[in-house]
């Protein structure tokens, strides 16, 4: 090595010692007799000391024309600090320089390259690179690797296997857009980048691997948001042999060490829920538990009294907001006007104030008596000094925007707290949902996932009514993973691609390849898939999971360093038989 020791490890122990240390110049502060530089490296920032005087004077002159970033090599002693630093775990000593080599120059880099910087997104975007020499930066990609190594020794020691497939695949089942690679040798014939690996784990398990895993990127062409890249990383498993309770025990205890070595947090057993009683309480499939607020539907206390808003809706369904009674006129407007933005699309929020003196107090009190109000309280469970928040219309629309409303109310509310972690075990989706668009039904998770066994009967009389043997891993809010027990039967997969509308034809040319396998004994199998990005943006208590991928694209899709998608060249397209029409 270049040094004897790295800019994060000495101490007091080593004064006395001639140490040689190499990194990036992060500060200078010349006061004239005496110049410091803060070296940094991966594992930390040491103080460099040169004096006039003292110093040799070539070395002090070099080092004078240091600047931000520069790359150093100095070798001196190690002494203890006159003014100590403690913040800093080297900041009880400081290296006096005695010899001293610029291995590189650095450019002014276009940002300040600390903890705080004054770089804007794009800009440390398009500066990737030097954004990951911040320590910020840095530490979501080593809890990253953290969470990758935990993983895969969890996984190991659990008899799994981990297995590569491929990546220039066609179409798979997941239901985004697939990203389409040409293909030079075969003119108007596309490959198609895996949206998962899907297929090849069920292969996998149709060869007798057993326990497969694999941590994989994955591309999905759809739109973006904090919790989703076009390009992603799974935790992708597969088992033979089981049934949903297995899969839940081995993967349960994945996250649960993952948080424990990670977080030194115990997450315990994870509670189950219904998906109809996750939307019927929390109008989604992935609620956020850190918080209690379930919805109360209202319906039966609420008709016939001459209020037409509430008459003609489908569903009246509110929520309790505890101690928020004294919301002020503004800050109700504020929550009105905040339901009704169209990406909520509420038509409007009925509010009543449960004093606490006792008296309630409503927008709608033309309509309804106190008593009406009382006997509302009691179905919310309300109590003096709350505030009931309560929506109408059509079912699954404003069960949508009362969820909204309630996160909304968890921020204001200070309930979300990042360090807090709740998960659930979401069962029993429906298999499958009819699209007035196309009028077909499709899958909700996909079409290889088993009908729950009870239910298989509905596949010939109400499909919509079949719950899948279907499973997702929500913490607070995100949806952190999903799987299945799959179709293992060719029979029952036809019958699925025929619900689902394929032709056989279709079917045979999208996946006549499991269907074939499926004739040659395909154990029984299941398994389950975990964002790895989710995962790391929890653990790391961020929004964004962007923050825990090296280079990751922007919220239009570009790479702003690499400067991509781009054009290709006419030379290029030609190759590829292909040609550009607008
Ligand atoms: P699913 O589509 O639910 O299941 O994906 C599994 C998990 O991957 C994460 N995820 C994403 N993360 C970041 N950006 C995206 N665009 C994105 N899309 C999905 C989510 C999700 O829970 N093959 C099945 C799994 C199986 O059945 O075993 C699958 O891919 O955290």
């Amino acid at each position: 090595m270049l040094r004897t020791h790295t800019c994060g490890e000495l101490r007091k122990s080593h004064v006395g010692e001639t140490v040689t240390l190499t990194g990036w110049v992060q500060r200078v502060r010349d006061k004239g007799g005496m110049l410091w530089i803060d070296l940094r490296d991966k594992f930390g920032l040491t103080q460099l000391v040169f004096e006039e005087g003292k110093t040799q004077e070539d070395v002090l002159k070099q080092a004078r024309k240091a600047g931000r970033e520069f790359v150093l090599s100095v070798t001196g002693k190690v002494s203890e600090r006159y003014a100590k630093n403690d913040k800093l775990p080297t900041g009880d000593i400081e290296v006096v320089v005695e010899t001293y080599s610029c291995l590189n120059e650095s450019k002014v880099p276009p940002f300040i390259i600390e903890d705080e910087t004054d770089g804007g997104e794009d800009l440390r975007m398009k500066y990737r690179y030097l954004d990951l020499r911040r320590n910020p930066v840095r530490k979501g990609l080593e809890l990253r690797h953290k969470i990758m190594s935990e993983t895969r020794s969890y996984l190991n020691e659990q008899m799994f296997m981990e297995v590569e497939t491929p990546y220039l695949i066609k179409s798979t089942p997941e239901g985004a857009r697939d990203f389409v690679v040409p293909s030079r040798i075969h003119h108007g014939e596309f490959y198609a980048l895996p949206q998962s690996p899907q297929t090849f784990k069920q292969l996998l398990m149709v060869s007798g691997f057993d326990r497969y895993y694999q941590i994989v990127r994955c591309f999905r062409d759809e739109d973006f948001r904090a919790d989703r890249q076009p390009e992603f990383s799974q935790i992708d498993c597969e088992m033979s042999f089981v049934t949903r309770e297995d899969v839940v025990e081995i993967f349960e205890g994945l996250i649960r060490r993952l948080f424990l070595k990670t977080r030194n947090v115990d997450l315990g057993t994870f509670p189950h829920m219904s998906y109809d009683e996750a939307m019927k309480s929390y109008g989604n499939d992935r609620p956020d538990l850190r918080f209690e607020m379930k919805f109360s539907e209202l319906n039966h206390l609420t008709q016939g009294k001459g209020f037409n808003v509430f008459d003609s809706a489908e569903l009246v369904v509110g929520i309790n907001a505890t101690g928020c009674a004294e919301y002020t006129r503004k800050q109700v407007d504020a929550l009105t006007d905040w339901v009704k933005r169209p990406q909520i699309g509420a038509k409007g929020l009925v509010y009543v104030k449960y004093n606490s003196d006792g008296t309630l107090k409503s927008s709608v009190d033309k309509f309804y008596s106190e008593e009406d109000l009382k006997a509302w309280a009691n179905e919310f469970g309300a109590k003096p000094g709350d505030l009931m928040l309560i929506l109408a219309g059509e079912a699954n629309a404003t069960r949508k925007a009362l969820s909204e409303l309630r996160l909304h109310m968890g921020n204001e509310l200070g309930l979300r707290d990042k360090n807090v972690f709740k998960p659930v075990w979401i069962f029993d989706f429906p298999l499958v949902e009819w699209d007035e668009e196309t009028k077909r039904y499709h899958a909700i998770h996909h079409p290889f996932t088993s009908p729950h066994k009870d239910d298989v009967h509905l596949l010939e009389t109400e499909p919509g009514a079949a719950r899948a043997n279907a499973y997702d891993v929500v913490i607070n809010g995100s949806e952190i993973g999903g799987g299945s027990i799959r179709i293992h039967s060719r029979d029952l997969q036809n019958k699925m691609f025929d619900l689902l509308g394929f032709s056989k034809e279709e079917a045979q040319k999208q996946f006549g390849f499991l269907l074939d396998a499926f004739e040659y004994g395909a154990p029984p199998h299941g398994g389950i898939a975990f964002g790895l990005d989710r995962l790391c943006a929890i653990l790391g208590g961020s929004d964004s999971i962007r923050d825990f991928m090296a280079f990751p694209k922007n919220n239009s899709g570009r790479d702003l360093m690499i400067d991509t998608p781009s054009a290709i060249d006419q030379e290029q397209l030609k190759e590829l038989g292909l040609k550009i029409t607008s």
